[in-house]
């Protein structure tokens, strides 16, 4: 029987290329979204035209009763849940110093980020079956400590909290746990609201001097959920070309 994955945020991006690779290891998807239903069912139509199954749903994953049904469409839909990827995030639009951060940029960046991956791993806990594998996503911000970004890695500094101590709670399920923290990827995240200059420094900023694609990330959520990753467990890895 395939394994089934929950990806949140999986309409473009990152998550978009996460949904595919693990639909191409033979894993059923659910395609998660908010905004965005018409990128979310390409990438679904993508999957299955290339032989994979994947399931569109929309959830905004701050809203913990649409996520309820998100989980539960999952389990209609595929039988059961083996792995959550807590891809969805938001950051604020260009660079923000924290002393022109306004409550409504505070709340929204932490509704999205912390709140809903709160919610996302307290349900992962009782639906997930054992043998499971969650991974959750930080940002190389967190060790960069870069100005413009204090409250968007302070709301992923909480999802690296999490990851250590639920991997340490879910003892005895045989479900590993972790997080990746990517560094500059190319997506909408990353490149909009920045200049192509401000866009060419962060480029060249990791040894490799590129960003990331999202493919390159996916490779890594990839290993992680597969038969080989099984002894990584409660730890974030930074995947970023050596920029931290
Ligand atoms: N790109 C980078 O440089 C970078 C670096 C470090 C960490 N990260 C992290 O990597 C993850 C993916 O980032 P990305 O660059 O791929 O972002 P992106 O291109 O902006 O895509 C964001 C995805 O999240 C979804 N989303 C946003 N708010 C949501 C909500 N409330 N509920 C459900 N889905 C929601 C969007 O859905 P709709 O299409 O429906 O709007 C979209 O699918 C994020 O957690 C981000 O913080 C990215």
């Amino acid at each position: 029987m395939s394994k089934v994955a929950i990806v949140t945020g999986a309409s473009r991006g990152i998550g978009a290329s996460i949904a595919k690779r693990l639909a191409a290891d033979g894993i059923s998807v659910v395609v998660n979204y908010t905004a965005r239903p018409a990128d979310a069912e390409r990438v679904v139509r993508d999957i299955i035209d290339a032989g994979g199954q994947a399931y569109a749903v929309l959830a905004d994953i701050s809203d913990s009763v649409a996520v309820e049904a998100l989980f539960d469409q999952a389990e209609v839909k595929f039988g059961g849940i083996d792995i959550l990827i807590n891809n969805a995030g938001v950051i604020q639009p260009g660079m923000v110093n924290l002393a022109d951060s306004d409550d409504a940029l505070y709340q929204k960046i932490f509704a999205i980020n912390t709140k809903g991956t709160f919610n996302t791993l307290r349900l992962a806990a009782r639906h997930l079956r054992d043998g499971g594998r969650i991974v959750n996503f930080s940002t190389s911000v967190v060790g960069l400590a870069l100005p413009g970004y204090s409250v968007y890695a302070a709301s992923k500094a909480a999802v690296e909290s999490f990851t250590a101590i639920f991997a340490k709670e879910l003892r005895g399920r045989n479900i590993c746990v972790n997080a990746i923290a990517p560094g500059p990827t190319a997506t909408e995240l990353f490149l909009g609201g920045k200049t192509s200059e401000q866009v060419e420094r962060l480029a060249r900023q990791p040894p490799l001097e590129r960003l990331g694609t999202p493919e390159d990330i996916a490779n890594v959520v990839a290993f992680l959920v597969s038969e080989q990753g099984g002894w990584v467990n409660g730890q974030t890895l930074r995947v970023n070309g050596g920029i931290v």
